[in-house]
């Protein structure tokens, strides 16, 4: 038979993810801190909203950028929290998750042989995109720290280079932009005439009461070269909706449209009903919620620490990457191991990058009982090696 797509079977980062959630299949003493999902319930008005659209026959076609109540309120949105003024129905588009909202942007701004920059240790996604839209992803070693490298960021760049794409509250890392950094990052763009892509989908977990989330979006000059990713997924614990969008200048939008059209043709009618209820909430519901959080960010830290690993103390999102560098074992090895003898899931972090083999990371998304009882278990893992 002729050969199956080449850019499928070999362009994408090898992971042996799959082997290791695998050793998980049948076994109930498992605790997982491997999967970025939140874990509190998705808050009722959203529900309500979805299915009362249901109620109401909503089940056809919904309009391809989104249904206009929905990008009204989007648009609302950004503007009071973001500070992005936008003409919501040529500014924006609602989208299937971040995930399409990247795939939406991958497609519309790059061309084959194009270059984007991002550091690395960076979320998983965006190494597969690359290949996937013939983009050479390029990694900038983040600082011991996390810290963006501008100046390996600057060196970097060359003709070919489109894009810098930033995450921020970073999954793997945790590590949170400050506002100097992004005003750094913001002269590189300009000087550089280059597209900044920031996938802010972790806005709301910040833990430290000197930084707030920036959205360089709203930024002087940067909202025509600045397309902002969010999604309904994180902070309404609702990555099953599968809804997002992307906020970008008409032309792009535009363009995002034609592939969103001819790929998915437009996202669940009803659910956007439930996403709009949700956008309409006062974001103080979420209060008690990051108050938990912070909870076991301290916790994790603290413990990790504790038994020896070199870790950095997470500034946002959910995750925390601790370093090998004090046991002489591979991440790999490490997961694998602690998942077959003491039923915990760690994610190995060769897959968010070249610059992690030796490092975990770990999801905190998790109540606190059981996060201590994999704390525990790891101690415990540990002692043996
Ligand atoms: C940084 C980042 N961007 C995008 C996504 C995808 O979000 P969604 O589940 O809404 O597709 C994730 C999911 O974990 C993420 O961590």
């Amino acid at each position: 038979m002729k050969e199956l797509s080449q850019i499928l079977k070999n362009k994408t980062p090898k992971s042996k993810i799959r082997e290791l959630f695998d050793l998980a299949a049948g076994r109930s003493d498992v605790i997982s801190l491997g999967i970025g999902q939140p874990d509190f319930d998705t808050p009722r008005p959203a529900i309500l909203g979805n299915i009362e659209a249901l109620k109401k026959n909503i089940t056809h076609y919904a309009p391809t950028r989104g249904i206009p109540e929905l990008l009204e309120q989007v648009g609302k949105k950004v503007k009071t929290i973001n500070g992005i003024h936008t003409e919501p129905s040529e500014n924006i588009i609602i989208t299937n998750g971040g995930s399409q909202a990247l795939t939406l942007t991958f497609a519309s701004i790059f061309n084959p042989g194009d270059e984007l920059l991002l550091f690395s240790p960076n979320f998983i996604s965006y190494f597969y995109l690359g290949p996937f839209f013939g983009v050479n992803v390029k990694e900038i070693k983040r600082k011991e720290d996390f810290s963006p490298n501008f100046e390996d960021l600057e060196n970097s760049i060359t003709s070919r280079t489109k894009a810098i794409l930033i995450n921020s509250p970073n999954n793997p890392t945790g590590y949170t932009f400050t506002p100097q950094e992004m005003r750094t990052l913001k002269d590189i763009v300009l000087k550089n005439d280059l597209y900044l892509i920031s996938d802010e989908v972790y806005e709301n977990y910040i833990y430290e009461d000197d930084l707030k989330h920036i959205s360089p979006g709203a930024m002087d000059d940067m909202f025509e070269r600045t397309i902002t990713l969010n999604a309904m997924s994180k902070l309404f614990s609702a990555t099953g909706f599968r809804l997002g969008y992307a906020v970008a200048r008409k032309e792009i939008v535009d363009l995002m449209e034609k592939y969103h059209q001819y790929t998915v043709a437009g996202t669940n009618h009803a659910a956007q009903y439930g996403f709009l209820e949700a956008l309409k909430m006062d974001n103080s519901f979420f209060d008690e919620i990051l108050a938990q959080y912070k909870e076991r960010r301290n916790l994790t830290y603290t413990c990790l620490k504790e038994m020896g690993f070199t870790v950095v103390r997470p500034s946002g999102a959910f995750y925390i990457m601790p370093s090998l560098e004090t046991f002489n074992i591979s991440s790999q090895e490490f997961s694998m191991r602690l998942m077959e003898e003491m039923g915990v899931a760690v994610v190995p972090g060769n897959i968010f990058g070249s610059f992690s083999d030796n490092k975990l990371r770990i999801s905190y998304a998790t109540e606190l009982d059981k996060l201590k009882e994999a704390m525990n278990r790891i101690a415990d893992f540990i002692e043996t090696l």
